[in-house]
């Protein structure tokens, strides 16, 4: 194979509990992933030397780049060089795991144009050396996540649901929001347990809009107090659920229906927002 052309797509966590702190410096978390339309655009080709090209200058095209870091990674177990055309459409530091899932489609990508044969459960241990988020991107759709996030139970997909994503302009590094977090509280969360997202799941997911918060919220919130104002103005527009994202900026609104996230997405013109959908595992890992 020559050439292979994916859709990586992005992911809100419909909740995100970040638990204790781990002897290796990370923090234990509890979520739930979700994978949404949104996507950035791959194209790998066999060549010379490895390259990335991206339409977004702000975005490092050396081994800063995980999806470079994913292919040097694969080159170390069999694959050859690769010039990489990245579409970018993903806001960067948006807690929307866009450079994550750039890294998960080159792991995908290179496994199989040069047919490695790397296992899924290989492949995922490689991801997770690459960020805490990449695991969950080789698994797509909604899922129940603990450990750094690697730790993976995929829950139902149910039906797709409207979305509105707002897109302030400051960005957030992940660093950041663990720093502010571990300034501003005096004690870590207790996980909610698997059981209480499916029963959610199996009782009307947005009717429970307060069984789904997101830890990030109050310390960046505090720091950024206009992301709050969006948070307000999602639920003023007819969301029925709205909260940050990983850790934002962020901030997601669900809809019950279309319309009235189109309705939300008109009257919210002056703030950066995409129209996006839940969707599916398998819709997410499709080749295009
Ligand atoms: O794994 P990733 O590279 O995305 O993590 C970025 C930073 O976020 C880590 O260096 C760490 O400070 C923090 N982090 C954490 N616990 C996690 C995930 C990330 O403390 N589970």
């Amino acid at each position: 194979m020559n050439s292979l052309s994916l859709s990586a797509f992005a992911k809100i966590n419909w909740s995100l509990r970040v638990l204790g702190r781990r002897p290796d410096g990370y923090h234990d978390l509890e979520t739930l992933f979700q994978t949404v339309s949104l996507h950035d655009d791959l194209v790998f080709q066999r060549a010379e030397s490895t390259s990335l090209r991206c339409d977004d200058p702000t975005i490092p095209r050396d081994e800063a780049n995980l999806a470079i870091r994913a292919v040097r990674l694969l080159q170390r177990h069999g694959a050859g060089e690769v010039a990489v055309s990245l579409h970018k459409r993903i806001p960067a530091g948006g807690g929307l795991g866009g450079g994550s899932s750039n890294a998960a489609a080159a792991l995908r990508a290179l496994n199989q144009m040069f047919d490695l044969d790397i296992s899924l459960q290989e492949l995922s241990e490689m991801a997770l050396q690459l960020g805490s988020d990449v695991p969950f991107f080789l698994h797509g759709g909604k899922a129940y996540a603990t450990g750094r996030g690697e730790s993976l139970l995929s829950l139902p997909d149910g039906p797709a649901i409207p979305l509105l994503l707002l897109v302030p302009p400051e960005p957030v590094s992940t660093a950041e929001a663990f720093a502010l977090l571990g300034a501003t509280r005096t004690s870590p969360s207790v996980p909610l347990g698997k059981e209480h997202f499916l029963t959610l799941i199996q009782h009307d997911f947005l009717s429970h809009p307060q069984a789904l918060t997101n830890d990030f919220e109050a310390p960046i919130f505090t720091r950024y107090p206009h992301f709050a104002e969006l948070k307000r103005r999602l639920y003023d527009a007819g969301a029925v659920w709205a909260s940050m994202s990983g850790s934002g900026s962020t901030i997601v609104g669900a809809f019950r229906h279309s319309m009235e996230r189109d309705r939300a997405l008109a009257a919210l013109r002056d703030v950066s927002a995409i129209a996006a959908n839940t969707i599916g595992a398998a819709a997410s890992l499709s080749e295009d």
